[in-house]
């Protein structure tokens, strides 16, 4: 009886969500929508300019002085460890090495390492790192868009670049990483404008691809970046040579359903699971719980990003312990209620986790950046037809353990298609390339080099 009337429930769910959505064809944003200045769309320069990471004095001194002013912190209750929130004992150790030991032109050399360019796409300056190798003739250049998502930033992808790079030579071709800040992230121009989420975002990345003479690449998103990665592979399958993800999700409610459905037999969730992940899906009580404890910060940016943006653009204390506190989460979910500190050191070197704060805060991004959640997931977006879309591209999704949102490839499989291989592993976070890099890259060269290998054989079997 319990198990009908969930039924019940589940079909009426389902059915109101189908009919709040509309099916309505899909609408592709314009490649011309301008998002800048009205008034400078009859000046818009195209061209590319080298561009450099700058952490000016004026600035490292106003931080420094932030830091140092912080009031003193509120003691966390007694043996919560982080579960109230990030954990206040362990902030001073951070406030402290940020003050006095980031080497800011040390760090600041790091960053441009690789080289750096802007180039205005559609009214918004969009910052880049464009890396093309150097080879020897005859051997093939792949383009690779890597997009990176919230919290993130191009920081992320350091480490995995000479790893991909060298990779990719054993394999007998060469990458060109096309490697951007999201518009309103980092040291990409935001929009002024309302409606400027990631299905807009999808049309810009396009855009760029086609500035640097790219009208069909690879392309490796993860959280941000793997929604947008949906957008581009949906809306443009045909400028895609293959798709790489570490965050597979589908929008579709098949999917959604599919999951629901699991819970109602175990011989229905036999056939949902991947028997290499058990545990991710059910009991989707547990699932459920789990989601909705640590989501608090996405209903917020999700509806009021700006009324927590303005503490977060004026104390640097308050950035790092909002977006330590997500990262630790979703880099191991067990630290949240058994550490006091935020366990990040062992996964990233305090370097590199301020390189990443940096890029928020030099930028004042917090806003700009954070509200992607609120212009993505409004009607006008979520009424634009992409939901249902099912992609031809050929995909290949790497699922971490402890990423936050895990869907089986059954799930999967009403947004794409065309999936040539799925493996969840035992091992890792939400930020894959930026945790291990050596195991990131392995997985997206392998995509790359099976991605190849089957265009070859469909291309003879055509002949
Ligand atoms: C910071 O880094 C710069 C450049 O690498 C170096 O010259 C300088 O000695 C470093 N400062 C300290 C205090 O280590
Ligand atoms: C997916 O890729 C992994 C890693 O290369 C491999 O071990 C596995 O057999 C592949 N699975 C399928 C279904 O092709």
């Amino acid at each position: 009886m319990d198990k009908i009337l969930r039924l019940l429930i589940l079909c009426a769910s389902i059915l109101a969500v189908r009919c709040a959505i509309s099916a309505t064809p899909i609408q592709i944003p314009n490649f011309d929508d301008w998002w800048g200045p009205e008034d400078a769309q009859e000046n818009q320069d195209t061209s590319i300019r080298p561009f450099k990471i700058e952490f000016t004095k004026c600035m490292i001194k106003d931080l420094r002085y932030r830091l140092r002013n912080h009031r003193p912190f509120t003691p966390p209750l007694e043996g919560t460890a982080s579960t109230y929130g990030y954990n206040t004992n362990s902030l001073e150790t951070w406030v402290s090495y940020w003050a006095n030991s980031y080497n800011f032109t040390a760090r600041e050399e790091h960053l441009n390492q690789y080289p750096h360019y802007k180039t205005n796409i559609q009214g918004l300056d969009i910052h880049f790192m464009w890396i093309k190798p150097e080879v020897e003739e005859g051997l093939e250049v792949l383009p690779l868009l890597m997009m990176h998502g919230w919290t993130g930033s191009i920081v992320e992808f350091y480490k995995a670049i000479p790893v991909l790079s060298e990779k990719a030579k054993e394999k007998g071709f060469a990458i060109e990483f096309v490697i951007p800040s999201l518009p309103g992230f980092g040291f990409s121009e935001t929009t002024h404008l309302q409606g400027f989420g990631a299905t807009e975002m999808a049309v810009v990345m396009r855009n760029l691809m086609h500035r640097l003479g790219h009208k069909k690449f690879y392309l490796q998103g993860g959280d941000w970046g793997a929604r947008i990665g949906n957008n581009l592979a949906s809306y443009f399958p045909d400028e895609l040579y293959g798709y790489h993800t570490n965050f597979g999700i589908s929008n579709s409610l098949s999917t959604l359903a599919t999951w629901l459905a699991g819970s109602l037999s175990e011989g229905i969730q036999k056939l949902v699971e991947d028997p290499a992940a058990l545990g991710r899906l059910y009991p989707i009580g547990t699932v459920v719980k789990k989601t909705l404890l640590s989501s608090g910060y996405f209903h917020l940016q999700a509806t009021k990003p700006y009324t927590v943006g303005v503490a977060m653009s004026d104390s640097p204390v308050g950035l790092l312990a909002y977006i330590f506190q997500l990262m630790s989460m979703i880099t191991r979910h067990e630290y949240e209620s058994t550490r006091d500190d935020d366990g990040l050191v062992f996964h990233y070197s305090r370097d590199e986790l301020l390189d990443n704060l940096m890029v928020y805060w030099v930028n004042n991004a917090f806003i700009t950046s954070g509200k992607i959640y609120s212009e993505s997931l409004n009607s006008r977006n979520l009424n634009n037809g992409y939901l249902e879309i099912t992609t031809p591209v050929p995909t290949w999704f790497i699922q971490a353990k402890d990423e936050f949102l895990y869907m089986s490839p059954e799930m999967l499989k009403f947004a794409f298609s065309n999936i040539v291989n799925t493996t969840a592993i035992e091992t890792g976070g939400h930020y894959l390339a930026f945790e291990l890099p050596e195991l990131f890259s392995d997985s997206v060269i392998t995509a790359i080099t099976e991605f190849r290998r089957l265009a070859k054989e469909k291309c003879r079997t055509e002949l």
